[in-house]
Order: structure tokens, then sequence, then C-alpha cells
């Protein structure tokens, strides 16, 4: 978000380096890399626009997030404007928008346009509320999840998912054919 937050891609990147040297000594064996959770404003589609490159996971992935109350005017645009840039659009926890709780086939119509799904692992469980957690379940149903995610900020989180990991839903949705297992 970037008007919040002033996170610039060589900022991400110079603190994993760090982050990874540190571990290098205290855990031996832990890979890590970063990306960023790109939130659709003017400043991520001027960047788009102006080529430049954007941080990605994987196959190209670009995880991204939107307003959470209003689905922007822009979405359609922007999904483009990435596809045509031979990015693949992931975005970050569909079942917390209030407008796909209410609209879930919208989400149908982001599929057909190229866009992933990257579910929070402890919306499943109640965490986020309960029209998050009806939402992902009907995604897990579905299959329309192609990534769990963490969304782990701290260590409360890090216990939430820890209890996650043990509730039917989440163990339904690590069950399917998620694409982590091909990062
Ligand atoms: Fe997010």
């Amino acid at each position: 978000m970037g008007d919040a937050y002033h996170n610039t891609e060589e900022g991400i990147l110079a603190a994993c380096q760090n982050l990874q040297s540190l571990l290098r000594k205290s855990h031996p064996g832990i890979e890590i890399s970063a990306a960023a959770e790109y939130y659709l404003d003017e400043q991520l589609t001027a960047k788009l626009a102006a080529q430049k490159p954007l941080l990605t996971f994987g196959n190209r992935y670009v995880l991204f997030e939107l307003n959470f109350m209003v689905e922007p005017l822009n979405l359609h645009e922007f999904i483009f404007s990435l596809t045509t840039s031979r990015y693949v659009p992931v975005l970050a926890h569909p079942e917390r928008y209030l407008y796909y709780q209410q609209q879930p086939e919208k989400l149908e119509d982001l599929l057909a346009r190229g866009v992933l799904f990257q579910l929070n692992i402890a919306s499943a469980t109640g965490y986020y509320g309960k029209a998050a957690a009806n939402l992902a379940r009907t995604l897990i149903a579905e299959k329309w999840v192609h990534f769990a995610g963490s969304d782990c900020h701290n260590l409360t989180h890090a216990q939430v998912l820890e209890d996650a990991l043990r509730t039917t839903p989440v163990q339904r949705l690590l069950s399917l054919p998620l694409l982590n297992h091909t990062l």
C-alpha cells in the first residue's frame, strides 16, 4: 500500500538477504526468499505501466490485494495489464473481501481472467470472521484455491496457525493440489 508503507523492491530484497545471512549461522539449511503483497492503488498501476519489474515468486506469480469494502473499478484492466506483461496474478485472501462474500460468483469471473487464489489458512477456522470462513470453505469445496498462505504478521498469528492446522477444514485445504508444493 504505497501511501501507508514505503516498502521498495530494493528494501525488501536487502532485508531478505540480511535475514538469510543470519539464518545461515543459526539455522543452516533454511532457505528463504521474498516477494511482496501489492495493494492495488495508483502507484502500483503506474509502476506496471512504466514496466518497472515487480517482485514475484515461483512462476512469475504476483500477489496482490484489494480494498476490503469496494471492488476497485480498474480491477479487470489491472488483471489484463498483469497478464499481458506475462505475470500470473494471485489474489490474496479472496475470502476476506466483503463484495466477494456477498457475490462469490464474481470470483468465477476472475478465475476465467487467469487469476489464481491464495487462501489464508486461518480463514477456514473463522479467525477472520464467519463470512470469511463460509467463503473459505466454499472455495475449498469448489477447489478454487491455488495457494495456502499464512498471512503471519506476528507470534499470535503463529499460534493461531498452529491451532488451525489441526482442524478439519484446514486439513481439507492442505489436501488440495496446491501450487505451494511447486515453489
Ligand atoms: Fe493482505
